[in-house]
């Protein structure tokens, strides 16, 4: 005991001598490890510090590469069914060549290559993300900005009315350093609601545009616009705000920004420069120089590869933290990991930066509701709400009883319309609520049928739990049993059901795939709210098991609509990032390695980063045209609500306008 005490003390002392001697100068590393702010150039020359480790390297890509066999959409990426070819034209296998022969200045650039190649598919479900690097530290402006239109009908880019009260609650202790950096007569609070006339000497859509074409996730011009733009989100922790992509950056992209902006109620400009700061995540693992953030960030942990479940007493692999960090819904436990789900896979980890307390719903809560799902009263009393920021976070059965008693409630207290606000959900469970009761559109498929990629590892994962039952207790998504055919009959434990496989040639390419698998998702008992008295809001950023649900929704009960913001002269999609059902990497290689097949040729290795691959593993039909993947149709809102300095990141005014133009207002 004596012992210990004598050398925590000596350890202590060694730690506050050390802080005291100069850092040392050399390690770029050490110059930001243990600060909780750094300048983006800091960070960026950190991480520019490591070579390309050409192991590493192979590893990554071959990864990526074997993993892509199961991602059903490789071939329709080359180049997407109108109306997405010009947004989604990726050959990513050709790109992945080009990669491994190519050189890098650093093992950075290197990242930026990859991650970029990934992400022009617009495709949430299949993104590549390096711990190490994204979202390592977030590296922010004080100033999140807004699209907003005048009377006129004119649309300018502005500095979000509520900037100042976000950023000072969310960032107390660096306020200052960017107050410091205007110029003495212009305070930070002053720029709220300014019209932002220019960014970097150019028009400000340029700068709206150019980050489109990085952002990935959506197919939908509209919707990677609307990412630039803060907004808002209902989730675990109550009501969020969401920087967009000009303030807040997953890696040190701008060191910092030049606007020249028009201020409320002047009529003069003002050239104004602000710095980014990048401040470091709380599950960063702290570091000190080089050694000790490579050491704790960059390599393989827990989850990052999945195990034999043969191995273990478990039903699912442990997902990794890297994976619960980035898909877009609050993490779902372990325990629930058997629940098939369909969520996007983001760059940016869910947001905990507050919506202002002025922003936040004060209109009565109705009880029901779950972890993501929050339920209101409108003044009017007949007007329900949903705020359902997540398909995800709760188990699905509190997720699915909650629904049906908040609707319940909104009934009972008189509700007889329902808005369901859908903003920044990124999906969750697949069988979502489905608030329109049994009737032949939801009985006895309420979701869409769907396909798997049909490739030769696939098919050999299949034989061996029919031949030599690697999975006895059913927890493999390759297992018959899990699935039903198209006439909505489940396979028996030896059907091979990747046989025959169906061939097609996409964009010139053979490729195959499963046949039709059928019945997914059963309604609500009763139909709660006749569907022309549902609308669907969002600000186009509703993706995966959020699409599946608004997309029926829409497209079979004829549901309204709204997608908030967005440029008047560009199609507004009320969702994005379809699927059917996705994946990532580690499950897969669970599959492989409860099969036995680790040693195949075709088996990913071991991933030795700290990294995850998405993937669709199952894409679902099209409603209007059964025979093609509803991924690639059309899903264009019935309005484009446009903000005005009122509307903008107060749900309870949109809500109120919504209400006006699509259902009391109409009758
Ligand atoms: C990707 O895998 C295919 C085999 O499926 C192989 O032909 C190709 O060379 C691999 N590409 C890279 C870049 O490793
Ligand atoms: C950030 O940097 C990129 C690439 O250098 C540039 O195109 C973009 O305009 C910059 N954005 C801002 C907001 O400074
Ligand atoms: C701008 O002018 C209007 C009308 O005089 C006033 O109500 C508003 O408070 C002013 N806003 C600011 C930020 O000065
Ligand atoms: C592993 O497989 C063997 C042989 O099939 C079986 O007896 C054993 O119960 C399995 N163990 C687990 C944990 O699934
Ligand atoms: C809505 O209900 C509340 C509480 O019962 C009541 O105070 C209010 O007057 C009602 N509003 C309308 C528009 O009927
Ligand atoms: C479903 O029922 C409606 C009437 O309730 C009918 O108009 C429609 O054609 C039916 N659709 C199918 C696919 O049977
Ligand atoms: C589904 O399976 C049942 C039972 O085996 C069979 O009768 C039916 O034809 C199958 N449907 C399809 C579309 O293959
Ligand atoms: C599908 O293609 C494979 C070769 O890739 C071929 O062996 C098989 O016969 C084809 N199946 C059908 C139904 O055409
Ligand atoms: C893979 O091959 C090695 C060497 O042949 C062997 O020791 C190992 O058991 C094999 N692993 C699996 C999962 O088949
Ligand atoms: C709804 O918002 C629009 C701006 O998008 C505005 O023109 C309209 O007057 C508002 N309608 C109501 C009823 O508030």
């Amino acid at each position: 005991m004596t012992t210990l005490i004598v050398l925590l003390s000596l350890f202590t002392a060694a730690l506050s001598f050390a802080d005291e001697i100069p850092r040392q100068t050399n390690d770029p590393c050490a110059k930001i490890g243990g600060q909780k702010w750094v300048s983006p150039e800091d960070l960026r020359a950190c991480y520019t510090s490591f070579a390309v480790d050409p192991v590493i390297k192979e590893n990554i890509v071959d990864v990526i590469n074997k993993t892509l066999a199961f991602h059903t959409s490789v071939n329709y990426e080359i180049s997407a069914p109108e109306p997405f070819t010009e947004f989604v034209h990726e050959d990513l296998l050709k790109d992945l060549a080009r990669i491994s022969t190519q050189s890098y200045p650093s093992d950075y650039d290197l990242h930026l290559d990859l991650s970029r190649t990934l992400k022009r598919l617009n495709d949430g479900h299949c993104v590549w993300i390096n711990s190490c690097y994204v979202a390592l530290f977030l590296n922010f402006l004080p100033i999140p900005l807004a699209l907003l239109t005048d009377f006129t009908g004119a649309q300018n880019v502005h500095i979000a009315p509520e900037a100042f009260a976000v950023a000072s609650a969310e960032f107390p202790d660096e306020i200052s350093v960017w107050q410091d950096a205007l110029p003495p007569a212009i305070q930070l609070q002053s720029l709220d609601g300014a019209k932002v006339l220019s960014i970097e000497g150019q028009d400000s859509f340029v700068a709206v545009d150019t980050n489109a074409l990085i952002t990935g996730s959506f197919q939908p011009l509209g919707t990677r616009q609307n990412s630039f733009f803060s907004s808002y989100q209902f989730g675990d922790n109550g009501w969020t705000y969401i920087m967009g992509d000009f303030a807040q950056q997953s890696l040190p992209l701008n060191d910092s920004v030049t606007l020249v902006v028009q201020r409320v109620n002047e009529s003069t400009t003002d050239a104004i420069q602000l710095p980014y700061r990048a401040r470091i995540n709380p599950d960063t693992v702290k570091f000190t120089d080089s050694a000790s953030y490579r050491a704790n960030n960059c390599l393989a942990i827990l989850g990052t590869n999945g195990v034999d479940l043969n191995e273990t007493a478990d039903s699912a692999a442990p997902l990794s933290e890297t994976v619960m960090k980035f898909q877009q819904q609050p993490p779902i436990s372990k325990t629930f990991t058997k629940e098939r789900v369909n969520v996007m896979l983001d760059t940016t980890p869910l947001s905990d930066v507050a919506l202002p307390p002025s922003l936040i719903p004060s209109v009565p809560v109705v009880s029901g509701g779950f972890g993501s799902g929050q339920f209101y009263m409108q003044p009017d009393n007949i007007t329900g709400v949903l705020a359902l920021g997540s398909f995800g976070g709760d188990t699905i059965d509190a997720m699915m009883s909650g629904m049906l008693e908040g609707l319940v409630n909104l009934r009972s207290l008189g509700a007889t319309q329902l808005i369901v606000d859908v903003s920044n959900n990124g999906g969750g469970f697949i069988c979502a609520a489905e608030i329109v009761g049994p009737k032949n559109t939801t009985v006895p498929q309420a979701g869409l049928d769907t396909k798997a990629r049909d490739g030769p590892l696939a098919r050999l994962i299949v034989q061996q739990i029919i031949q030599s039952n690697v999975d006895p207790d059913q927890d493999l998504l390759y297992n018959p049993l899990n699935w039903d055919n198209a006439s909505n009959v489940g396979f028996a434990a030896d059907d091979d059901w990747l046989l025959p496989p169906v061939n097609l040639t996409i964009n010139g390419h053979a490729d195959a795939f499963s046949q039709r698998l059928g019945q997914e998702c059963q309604p609500n008992d009763e139909a709660l709210f006749s569907a022309s008295n549902v609308v669907i809001v969002s600000n186009g950023r509703c993706a995966s098991s959020c699409s599946l649900f608004s997309i029926t929704m829409a497209k079979e009960e004829g549901v309204k609509t709204v997608v908030i913001g967005g440029k008047s002269d560009v199609q507004q999609a009320y969702c994005g990032t379809v699927g059917g059902q996705s994946t990532v990497f580690s499950e897969l290689d669970t599959e492989v390695k409860t099969a036995k097949l680790k040693n195949n040729t075709l088996a990913p290795p071991d991933l030795l980063v700290n990294g995850v691959q998405g993937v669709t593993w199952r894409l679902g039909f099209g409603i209007q045209d059964p025979t093609q993947p509803e991924e690639w149709q059309p899903h264009l809102a019935t309005l484009n609500l446009l903000l005005t300095p009122d509307l903008v990141n107060n749900p309870v005014a949109i809500w109120t306008n919504i209400t006006e133009q699509l259902l009391t207002g109409k009758s």
